[in-house]
């Protein structure tokens, strides 16, 4: 088995992969070049490309060949987060403890420098040094999981559901696609690109269906009972835009309780890795965050 890497070690090789990934350009495509590269600037907590990193690692991966796909998600979530803020969207002002990319650059940039990310992405993550065999699956995977099957399709039925009573299995269909599937993305990727056995992959999924589920529970929640300051994001946006969210449906200690249950199915998932330890450690910190 490959070396154990903490979560700091992890993010310190992200955050410098990422800073490396977006060079500027000297001329003036870098009005969106510098807003690409403030974006995706330290302050996220790097939760998808920590999880590929380590699935890839547990099933037996090398750590610096399966980098690029792993800043190719958070390059996906980035735009994705910039999108998400923009005034036709959530209109929030603040990300990742500064203002939104809009704020700071104007809308067209902000929308060009998403658009940047998301295809930035494909080219970082298509020359991974990996074997043509286990990467192919990884780009599918990447394409099929951000688009409209996926978190644009989650994105869309979120807006849909703005001013609407949504039932439990409408919000969790929802909470599915827009968070769910970038995350089950960034654990099945991690495997793939090591090319994991079927049951592993399997494995994977079941994780990732349940923390990216608790995930975004938590994170309603934290709209609600969390600080700006904490959090790099403004509170209260949610009951603004009156959005359909976990706590609106089933209330604060319910939607508590769900977040519990569903980091025990996700622990339960990792039986079959013999090093499970730190994915173990991270589906708890993640159900406890602050931020
Ligand atoms: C926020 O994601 C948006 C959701 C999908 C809930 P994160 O909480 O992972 O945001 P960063 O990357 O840490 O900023
Ligand atoms: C966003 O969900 C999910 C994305 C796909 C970006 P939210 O709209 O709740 O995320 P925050 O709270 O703005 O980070
Ligand atoms: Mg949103
Ligand atoms: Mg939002
Ligand atoms: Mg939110």
């Amino acid at each position: 088995m490959n070396n154990a890497f903490t979560n700091e070690e992890y993010t310190v090789m992200i955050n410098a992969a990422l800073n490396q990934a977006v060079p500027l350009c000297g001329d003036e495509r870098d009005a969106v070049t510098k807003a690409m590269r403030y974006s995706l600037a330290n302050g996220g907590k790097r939760v998808r490309p920590v999880l590929l990193l380590e699935f890839n690692r547990v099933c037996g991966g090398n750590v610096t060949n399966a980098l690029p796909l792993a800043c190719a998600i958070e390059m996906i979530h980035t735009y994705s987060l910039i999108h998400d803020d923009l005034p036709c969207m959530d209109d929030d002002d603040f990300r990742r403890g500064k203002p939104s990319c809009h704020k700071q650059f104007g809308e067209a940039t902000a929308l060009l420098a998403g658009d940047g990310l998301l295809t930035l992405a494909f080219s970082v993550a298509a020359k991974a040094p990996l074997p043509p065999e286990n990467l192919l699956p990884c780009l599918a995977v990447l394409a099929d999981t951000a688009g409209y099957r996926g978190m644009i399709g989650g994105q869309t039925m979120d807006l849909q559901h703005e001013d609407k009573a949504v039932d439990a299995e409408l919000l969790r269909a929802t909470d599915r696609l827009k968070t769910g599937q970038l995350i089950c993305a960034a654990c099945r990727i991690g495997c793939l690109a090591a090319g994991a056995a079927e049951e592993q992959v399997a494995a994977a999924d079941a994780y990732a269906e349940s923390i990216g589920l608790a995930f975004q529970i938590v994170d309603d929640l934290l709209d609600i009972t969390g600080t700006a300051e904490e959090l790099g994001k403004p509170i209260g946006s949610d009951a603004e835009k009156n959005k359909s969210t976990y706590p609106a449906l089933l209330g604060l200690d319910e939607s508590r309780r769900l977040v519990q249950e569903l980091t025990q199915q996700a622990i339960n998932a990792l039986s079959c890795f013999d090093e499970n330890s730190f994915l173990i450690g991270f589906a708890e910190k993640l159900a406890n965050r602050t931020n």
